[in-house]
């Protein structure tokens, strides 16, 4: 028997309607922001992916040469191709320009639970700007769409890659140095990290004092430490408006400062942030974004940009887990002819309440009442109407409410009536 590729899945009408459920949410929420929403194709040039991270990045993706010749990818992720497109149709737009977009992702990833080969990324781009207010928005747009879902339990964690930069200054430690040291302090290997501090030759009071300013909340300690370095306080003044902004005008209390927050893509700058559910364990990070730089290497006019993006199949793992409970896919009415020669009748009735808009499906099995209403329930009919001679001669039909099982006498002129009020 075939199956689904490894990191692949399949989603059955149950799934998908869980799916579409969240995808109406999150578009609300992008949309109440004032974002548009874009869509890029699914495969890029590989150049687009190579350009900033080299090519390395190639043993994560899903490349493949087409019949003429061309380099092409599975994107991995969808900034870059936004970027892209921007570059190539929208520098004239009015700033900022505020875009949201859903997409499937490929990446040739290790399969566990939360992490796929093909997953979806529901997430945004603000181009244009950088003000506090702007940082302080994406913030805001990140924790509150995760919030809309209905999630309650997760973390927002706040870092910033120019005071990493001016830490690593301070310690004198060497661009290969710093190579070394990033995936260390990004998977928060603290015990590692201070082997390889030693290795760099950072003397053992630095090596604490950069483990304690890593694993602080406070900016004050931060800035104690880099009182030295204008440049930092700059930055620290800044970060310290914008999270007052999250704070007092976004009404968002409920973030950590984490400088050990530094994200894996290569084209981040100045703060970065990520959400986590913890009730996911080991894949728990929901969502990473920050400012970043990508329009100069794309050719287009440098303007500031940042975004991020949440993992849509996390999300919904989260929920689950944490026992939200998603609306099933529901049948308005569903039609049973009492007999075959109430057939005509009965798909008549069901292609009126249609134009309705009201959800209609009808026995097409030729199965007993008792069988059919099986059915309807097993659907989750609200409704059942029943199609009988004795009634139709009246002009009637017997509609029965699928939760009380009460049954009444409808006239057939008032059947769609009577159900918009469901
Ligand atoms: P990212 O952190 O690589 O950032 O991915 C964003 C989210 O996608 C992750 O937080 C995670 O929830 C989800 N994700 C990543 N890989 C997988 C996987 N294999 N299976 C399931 N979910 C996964 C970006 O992609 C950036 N483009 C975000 C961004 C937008 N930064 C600025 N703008």
């Amino acid at each position: 028997m075939f199956q689904v590729p490894r990191g692949t899945r399949d989603f059955i009408p149950d799934e998908m309607q869980k799916r579409r459920f969240l995808e109406t949410n999150m578009a609300r929420t992008f949309t109440s922001f004032g974002y548009g929403e874009i869509q890029t194709p699914t495969f890029e040039n590989l150049e687009l992916f190579t350009a900033k991270s080299g090519e390395s990045i190639i043993n994560e993706l899903y490349s493949f040469t087409d019949k003429g010749g061309r380099a092409l990818a599975l994107r991995p992720e969808l900034t870059a191709p936004v970027i892209r497109c921007y570059v190539e149709r929208m520098q004239m737009e009015p700033k900022p320009l505020k875009l949201f977009y859903f997409g499937n992702c490929y990446r040739y990833d290790r399969p566990q639970k939360g992490r796929y080969r093909e997953f979806q990324q529901a997430g945004c781009e603000i181009i244009g700007t950088d003000t506090s207010e702007t940082i302080a928005e994406l913030l805001a747009l990140a924790y509150t769409l995760l919030r809309n879902t209905g999630l309650k339990n997760i973390q927002l964690n706040i870092g910033n890659l120019t005071i990493i930069s001016a830490l690593f200054k301070k310690l004198h430690l060497l661009k290969e140095d710093q190579k070394i040291l990033l995936p260390l302090i990004d998977k928060s290997q603290f015990d590692d990290l201070k082997i390889a501090l030693r290795d760099c030759n950072v003397s053992e009071d630095n090596i604490e004092s950069f483990l304690d300013v890593l694993q602080t909340s406070e900016i004050k300690k931060i800035r104690s430490f880099l009182a030295d370095d204008p440049d930092a306080q700059t930055e620290l003044t800044a970060m310290e408006t914008i999270l007052d902004l999250l704070k007092n005008a976004f009404q968002i209390k409920e973030y950590l400062i984490k400088l050990s927050i530094v994200r894996g893509l290569d084209y981040y700058k100045g703060l970065v942030f990520e959400i986590d559910a913890p009730v996911l364990g080991a894949e728990k990070q929901l969502c990473g974004g920050g400012s970043y730089d990508l329009i100069p290497l794309f050719g287009g006019t440098d303007v500031p940009t940042s975004g991020f993006a949440v993992g849509f199949d996390r999300t919904l793992l989260a929920l689950e887990e944490e026992g939200f409970h998603f609306p099933p896919t529901r049948l308005d009415a569903f039609i049973i002819p009492i007999n075959q020669t109430m057939n005509t009748t009965a798909i008549q009735i069901t292609q009126e309440l249609r134009t309705h808009g009201i959800a209609t499906d009808f026995d097409q099995l030729r199965r007993g009442i008792g069988k059919s209403l099986k059915y309807a329930d097993a659907k989750h009919a609200e409704k059942v109407i029943l199609v009988g001679p004795k009634e139709l001669e009246n002009n009637t039909v017997t509609l029965r409410d699928m939760k009380t099982g009460t049954q009444e006498i409808v006239p057939l002129t008032d059947i769609h009536v009577k159900l918009k009020k469901i």
